[in-house]
């Protein structure tokens, strides 16, 4: 059966890094059914919402999704409903799409773009899952009021609502262990069960779903810890599986070890393995349309689309490695150059990928 995939380039350099990943794919899998819609500011420009119901129809028919990035200047001033960034929700509700998966990979050309020491961060690669629609960021009861007891009665305070049902804690343990089965088969699950009631019911879970998966060297952190961990001895660890808030601190803490946002794909599942896959970056409006942009991330997630979604996982080894080549022979777009190496735009990047292919 022909896979079907949607293309949603977006705004800003959204466009010219989909274009690179869109040739990549093209030669790679050319029996792959391709199908691009707007999205974001482009989509408000045509149709006057930035997720239009064509482009969400055209979406939850494909089996994947890449999308480029949105969020440009331009639509600063537009009312919250209508900004750019609604898309990504949106896709993200409508998909349940619950686990996100972002890689931290720093290739040995690069290592001196890291913050650690290249002795300590060189050939790095780890994967961290972060659950994506549970959490702190959407429990009820929540809100500010007039705290009506304890020392602080009379005071306005804040409040939230740390909470996690088991099937969400279940599924995302699932892909955690699958995803390290097809890595180098360890799993680190960070909690703080020390002192979140949340934490122990996910570490309770956790463990009972480890059962199911005798081949995975599952281990524990507290979250303070993994903090520490990821800039003391990052390498000691190959797949990381946390909550909401937990995984958006460190998820950006290992993106950083990596020192290039335009290096890290991600990608974003739902319970059937239909994904949507992004660059980590956004819609670099300060360097749209010069065409300097970075495809590497873009084409990246491409990579992991035919891997998680696609059932291409020798597709995606080849595209990763033409990557690698590629910075090996010394092509450099500008966010990544040193002296010494070629400084390429977006488009000779993607000519290099090919020719690596
Ligand atoms: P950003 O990631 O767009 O840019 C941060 C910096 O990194 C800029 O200096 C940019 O030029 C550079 N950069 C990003 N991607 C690059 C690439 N591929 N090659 C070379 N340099 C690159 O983040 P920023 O500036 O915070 O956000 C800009 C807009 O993007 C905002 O409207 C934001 O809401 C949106 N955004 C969208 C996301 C998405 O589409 N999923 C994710 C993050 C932000
Ligand atoms: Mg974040």
């Amino acid at each position: 059966m022909t896979k079907k995939i949607a293309v949603l380039p977006g705004d800003g350099i959204g466009s010219e890094i989909i274009e690179q990943a869109v040739r990549v794919l093209r030669t790679v899998a050319p029996s792959l059914e391709i199908n691009e819609a707007p999205v974001g500011g482009t989509a408000y420009d045509l149709h006057g919402h930035p997720l239009p119901p064509s482009t969400l129809k055209l979406a939850q028919e494909s089996n994947a999704i890449l999308f480029g990035a949105v969020g440009d200047w331009k639509y600063d001033k537009l009312p919250r409903e209508h900004r750019p960034e609604q898309a990504i929700l949106g896709l993200r509700k409508a998909l349940g799409l619950f686990a996100n998966l972002r890689p931290a990979v720093l290739y040995p050309e690069l290592a001196n773009a890291s913050s650690l020491k290249p002795e300590i961060v060189s050939g790095l690669d780890i994967l961290i899952l972060r659950e994506l629609t549970g959490d702190i960021y959407f429990g009820t009861p929540r809100g500010i009021r007039t705290a009506s007891d304890g020392p602080y009665a009379g005071s306005k305070e804040g409040f939230d609502t740390m909470r996690y049902a088991e099937p969400e804690i279940r599924r995302i343990a699932h892909i955690g262990f699958q995803s390290a089965q097809k890595r180098q088969g360890k799993l680190c699950s960070v909690d703080k069960a020390n002192v979140l009631e949340t934490s122990q019911l996910w570490r309770d879970i956790v463990i009972d779903v480890s059962k199911e998966y005798p081949d995975v060297a599952l281990s524990h952190m507290y979250v303070d810890n993994a903090a520490m961990q990821l800039v003391r001895a990052p390498r000691e660890f190959d797949v990381i599986v946390t909550g909401n808030l937990f995984g958006d601190i460190l998820s950006d803490e290992a993106a950083m070890l990596t020192g290039s946002i335009g290096m890290l794909p991600s990608a974003s599942l739902n319970a059937s393995g239909q994904g949507l896959y992004e660059p980590s970056h956004g819609s670099a409006p300060d360097i749209a349309g010069k065409g300097i942009a970075n495809p590497l991330a873009t084409i990246l997630s491409a990579a992991m689309m035919l891997r998680y979604s696609l059932d291409s996982a020798s597709l995606a080894d080849k595209i990763e490695q033409a990557v690698q080549k590629v910075l090996q022979q010394g092509y450099r777009t500008a966010d990544i150059y040193e002296p010494g190496t070629t400084k390429v735009g977006t488009a000779a990047m993607g000519d290099a990928v090919l020719k690596a292919l």
